[in-house]
């Protein structure tokens, strides 16, 4: 007798099939009554977000300028922002990043001098510096 019938397939079949019901999404009911004491102050502070082309980017990043500059934060050096605010002209920026002058930024340790900036890519760094007035 060779009577292999396997009918639990079709149980098992049928037991998958079913066991999948969905139940729907329960709802939550959001709490509705929060206090209005805080205030959601927009603060119009300099500091908003600095959008750093690729080109000048990769400069800053080549030159290792990022490491103590951020267009917006002092970190070792001042914020560009703030140099910006000093309205040298382009060259007068490419002059100090060749040949710092410590006594502009009293607050500050002294720069040391990057010679080897390329005047090219310097005068790009001072042009999107002086963008950021
Ligand atoms: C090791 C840290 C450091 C690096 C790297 C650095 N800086 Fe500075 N930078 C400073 C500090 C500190 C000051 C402020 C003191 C000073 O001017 O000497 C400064 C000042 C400046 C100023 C203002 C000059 C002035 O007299 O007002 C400019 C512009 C500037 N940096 C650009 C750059 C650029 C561009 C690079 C990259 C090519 C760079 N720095 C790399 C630390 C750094």
């Amino acid at each position: 007798m060779k009577k292999r019938v396997l009918p639990f397939f079709a149980i098992a079949a049928l037991a998958i099939a079913c066991g999948q019901s969905s139940t729907p999404a329960t709802e939550t009911t959001a709490p509705a009554a929060e206090p209005a004491t805080e205030a959601a102050a927009p603060a119009p502070e300099a500091t908003a977000t600095v959008e750093v082309p690729a080109e000048i980017n990769d400069l800053l990043n080549k030159h290792t300028c990022l490491t103590c500059h951020s267009a917006t934060e002092k970190i070792i050096g001042p914020p560009y922002q703030e140099v910006a605010a000093k309205n040298y002209t382009d060259e007068q920026i490419v002059e100090l990043i060749h040949a710092p002058k410590p006594e502009h930024w009293p607050d500050y340790p002294p720069m040391a001098p990057l010679p080897n900036v390329p005047k090219e890519d310097a005068m790009k760094i001072a042009g999107w510096i002086n963008s950021l007035k």
